[in-house]
């Protein structure tokens, strides 16, 4: 399985302190925001990693990470042109680096300890299809995508920030897709906010009975506001005290 972490957008919400810095060179705790998702795929066994992000970033990201030696991976850089191109956007980037194998996404300020490794073996075996991974989770209404699941955790339906969530399971921005995945994001039309949506993606695979759901435990999506990135900090903190990341 190949990785892919997004490092791009604009950072709006977080200025300004992302006038002059890539949101994902942030601090959390103790280490830039970027490794949390870098050491996620190291612990999967994911040995090679695109990370993709705005032109102006890329020596920056280089600069920290070279070549993935440090992280025993082989890491790969892609410019995304338009920073407001969203998520599925920088997601075509990575059509030639998979080389047909399946891609494990990451987004660049997803904070979680989750062992993805079960998940991409499973994937690895599976080959055909799409996994999204959520959390139960107190919600904003308008603040993630919301997963509405069955007894059985079959996915029932995505929304992205629906006004009125049909559950409590919030679309985490971990993603696993086989290669139909660059067929599917040529179909998509850019959203209201003008953004090629990894909403719309999932759904595609959810109308071909293509996808499933694995449920997560601690996740904080850093890159939202300044309570969230200080929330992950706060937890990453007490965790690090117990011993426990
Ligand atoms: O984090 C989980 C949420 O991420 C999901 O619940 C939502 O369904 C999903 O749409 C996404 O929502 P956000 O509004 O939080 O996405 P945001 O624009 O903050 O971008 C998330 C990450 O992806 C961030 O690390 C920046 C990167 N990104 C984003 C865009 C739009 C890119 O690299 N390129 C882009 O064009």
């Amino acid at each position: 399985m190949q990785g892919l972490i997004l490092a791009g957008g604009l950072a709006t919400r977080l200025r300004p302190l992302t006038m002059v810095t890539n949101k994902h060179l942030l601090p959390v705790y103790d280490k830039p925001m970027i490794y949390y998702p870098i050491e996620a795929m190291q612990k999967a066994g994911i040995k090679e990693v695109l990370l993709t992000t705005g032109g102006e970033s890329i020596a920056q990201f280089a600069n920290l990470l070279k070549s993935g030696e440090e992280f025993g991976m082989c890491m790969y850089y892609g410019v995304q042109s338009n920073p407001k191109g969203g998520i599925a956007d920088a997601i075509a980037l990575a059509e030639e680096f998979t080389h047909d194998e399946p891609l494990c996404v990451i987004l660049g300020d997803n904070i979680f300890d989750y062992n993805l490794k079960p998940a991409v073996e499973a994937f690895e075996k599976q080959k055909v299809g799409a996994k999204v991974f959520g959390i139960h989770m107190k919600m904003d209404a308008k603040q993630y995508g919301v997963i509405e699941v069955d007894d059985t955790g079959k996915v029932l339906s995505i929304e992205e920030k629906p006004e009125h969530p049909k559950s409590d399971i919030a679309q985490t921005g971990i993603y696993m897709y086989d290669q139909k995945v660059f067929e599917y994001i040529k179909k998509l039309s850019p959203s209201a906010r003008g953004e090629l949506e990894v909403t719309d993606l999932n759904n595609m695979y959810l109308k071909d009975g293509n996808l499933t759901c694995e449920i997560i435990d601690w996740w904080v999506d850093a890159g939202t506001s300044y309570d969230e990135l200080l929330r992950a900090n706060n937890q990453v903190a007490e965790k690090m005290k117990k011993g426990l990341v």
